[in-house]
């Protein structure tokens, strides 16, 4: 989006107060540093109170007040919350447990993504609003609907039971075709035609895997297909104005890589539970993955709170100066710009406990007086506008392997993807390295090394990609239960991780999945010791060397990691769930075998230091979220931008502070 300032807001929900109040609001926006709205959100029932009656009176009157005042509207279309007319008229828009339940009106998100009359609805209101609007002013940027995929991941209705038959005849072209992807031949579930299949509902026992994973495909393509019918109508309208909706970060029904290429820009929302000690490094996580999702461009943080939410058991608040470190964060990882939900603290309704930028008891408050403080902060960072964030480093990430992982009759059910993500994550984020998250199918050649943590599903692209970057020079991680099935959820014979065979130089023979409490060691060939657990892989050695061995159990002495030269690149694997220590070892030696180093300071623990580059110029941002002052060693002078002095050699950063230090190269 084109304000070429960092921008500053929140969701905007001025239904719920007099015009008079709305003055107010813009007096104060004025006064925070506002320069960008979310509009219209949840405000169907206000802009279509019957069904083809629409009143957008109310909504010139504000789009023309935020205009006077300096204020841009990103604009939203109402759908995320279809008006009562529409549900007493077609009762069948509301969305179908699996059990068969309807979840009813009197929330929001109550809608089945295949419903033809709701998508009727949905692209009219779009088009009456870009219609409406596309030459006013404040217009600066759409927002299609809210959080897809939230509250209402999937719908069993028999609309929805039909378009995923659809979807299969789109994908498979033949029954055929088909029976073989879902192995159908097992537990005699043969299907003779489309009409006999149905979505994985209450089975007996496991439902047929593929049958679980391509539900998880099809709905998580309905949701896009969902955003993509507004955007269109929307941008035949207005094809100057850019078009985004909000993500919830790791949110597993919508494959975001896919989602992110269909918007102009990717926005997301983030509630990190500050109260966890480590919450900085989960919030890290998500900013870099929604930076990834979107090709390293600026992304934009449309939401989060000031101070606490009202969803959790226990709502803690964020601590004085946690929400200023949270937001700079999101700038340094790449954000152009900080939003939240909601301006003006709700009165009533459901989210009234719900923290705003504009707390209940207004402006005389430790809120206000923070929101305004980081408001007038960002107005001075234009200049930091459209800079990136460069990463040697990458770790694979893919929803289809997420869902394909987490699916039952697994050797460990209790194998998830985001701890795995989350431990590897972890050691770049202690260690100040930037690192993306990369699809297995992407390029992957601009990195020194590749991180693959459990990635148990591996499509036929993807494994030639992954076989090539290292055969090309790189070098690559692959941890335990990777690669070990095709697209259709198929093994890939030939000794796991089959398709890896060579490029490993050793195979699998078993898994050993450790019931709990039971552990072992390993021994490195330097002479150290890290404890594990979990999981231990049987490996059969081809032409890779050991670089650590397990101490006990029936495979004591055959080898827990190794590394293989393939092509000019080197290929390491981790046969077992080490200790964090281990873990950094691991990492260590292999980041500083290829020249990977948080070269940009020598920062104290404690702080989080990373760059922004453009051009020339970067902008170092050092977090510091201890309660101690901590010094960092610069290793070139530059300029303090948020005080205005320059600095060289060591600067201090004080408790719960954040520095920006611009540098020339
Ligand atoms: C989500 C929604 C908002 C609001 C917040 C509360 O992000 O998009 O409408 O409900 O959660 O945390």
């Amino acid at each position: 989006m084109k304000l070429n300032k960092m921008i500053y807001g929140g969701d905007y929900n001025p239904e719920q107060w007099s015009e008079e109040i709305w003055q107010e609001d813009v007096r104060l926006m004025q006064e925070a540093g506002v320069n960008l709205v979310s509009l219209g959100i949840f405000s169907w029932a206000k802009l279509e109170p019957q069904d083809g009656v629409f009143e957008f009176l109310w909504l010139d009157r504000l789009m023309d007040l935020l205009h006077a005042n300096g204020i841009a509207v990103d604009l939203s279309t109402p759908t995320a919350s279809p008006p009562a007319w529409m549900i007493t008229k077609h009762e069948d828009i509301l969305p179908i447990t699996a059990e068969g339940y309807p979840l009813w009106h009197g929330s929001r998100r109550h809608y089945c993504p295949h419903n033809p009359q709701y998508r009727r609805y949905a692209a009219r209101i779009a088009e009456k609003l870009a219609e409406r609007y596309k030459d006013h002013p404040a217009l600066a940027m759409w927002h299609i609907d809210n959080e897809y995929g939230c509250h209402v991941g999937e719908c069993f209705c028999d609309t929805s039971v039909q378009a995923f038959r659809d979807w299969l005849m789109e994908r498979y072209q033949s029954v055929d075709a088909f029976n073989h992807a879902w192995g159908t031949a097992f537990w005699g579930q043969q299907y003779g035609n489309w009409q006999e299949i149905q979505p994985p509902r209450i089975t007996p026992a496991h439902s047929n895997p593929t049958q679980q994973l391509d539900w998880k495909r099809f709905t998580s393509d309905s949701w896009i297909d969902c955003f993509k019918e507004q955007r269109d109508v929307i941008r035949s309208i207005t094809p100057q104005i850019e078009i985004t909706t909000n993500f919830m970060g790791f949110h597993k029904g919508i494959d975001y890589f896919k989602f992110a290429g269909e918007e102009d820009h990717v926005s997301n929302d983030n509630y990190p539970d500050t109260y966890q000690s480590d919450w900085m490094v989960q919030a890290g996580m998500v900013c870099d993955l929604i930076r990834s999702i979107g090709n390293g461009k600026p992304w934009m943080l449309m939401e989060q709170s000031t101070s606490q939410v009202n969803w959790r058991p226990r709502n803690v608040v964020k601590r004085p100066g946690v929400m200023r470190l949270g937001s700079m964060q999101a700038l340094a990882r790449g954000a152009d710009g900080v939003m939240f939900f909601q301006w003006r603290q709700s009165k009533a309704g459901a989210e009234k406990h719900h923290s705003g930028m504009l707390p209940h008891s207004g402006t005389d408050t430790r809120v206000w007086r923070e929101v305004k403080g980081l408001g007038n902060e960002l107005a001075g960072l234009s200049e930091i506008v459209g800079s990136t964030v460069d990463a040697e480093a990458a770790i694979l990430m893919d929803w289809e392997n997420w869902w394909a992982l987490e699916i039952d009759s697994k050797p460990s059910n209790e194998l998830k993807l985001l701890p795995q993500l989350y431990k590897m994550y972890r050691y770049f984020h202690e260690r100040n390295i930037p690192v993306n998250f990369a699809h297995p199918e992407s390029d992957l050649s601009e990195y020194k090394f590749v991180a693959m943590p459990n990635l148990y599903l591996v499509g036929d692209q993807a494994a030639e990609n992954i076989n090539q970057y290292v055969q090309q020079g790189g070098t690559l991680l692959m941890t335990y239960f990777s690669g070990v099935v095709d697209a259709n959820e198929h093994i890939r014979l030939g000794g796991y991780p089959a398709s890896f065979r060579e490029m490993l130089g050793m195979w699998v023979e078993e898994y050993v999945p450790y019931p709990d409490g039971l552990k072992n060691k390993i021994a490195c060939n330097d002479g150290k010791y890290f404890e594990c657990d979990f999981w231990a892989d049987v490996i059969r050695l081809e032409s890779a060397k050991v670089l650590a061995s397990f101490e006990e159990d029936y495979f004591a002495d055959m080898p827990a990691i190794t590394q293989n030269s393939f092509g000019k690149g080197q290929a390491y694997y981790l046969g077992t769930e080490l200790n964090h220590d281990g873990n950094v070892w691991l990492l260590d030696q292999i980041c500083s075998s290829i020249g990977i180093n948080a070269t940009m300071c020598d920062a104290g623990e404690g702080i989080e230091a990373i760059r922004r580059t453009k051009n020339e110029e970067s902008w170092l941002f050092l977090m510091n979220y201890t309660n101690k002052a901590v010094a960092v060693n610069l290793a070139h002078a530059g300029i303090n931008v948020l005080h205005q002095v320059p600095v060289s050699g060591t600067v201090t950063v004080s408790a719960n502070d954040v520095l920006i230090i611009k540098q020339t190269s």
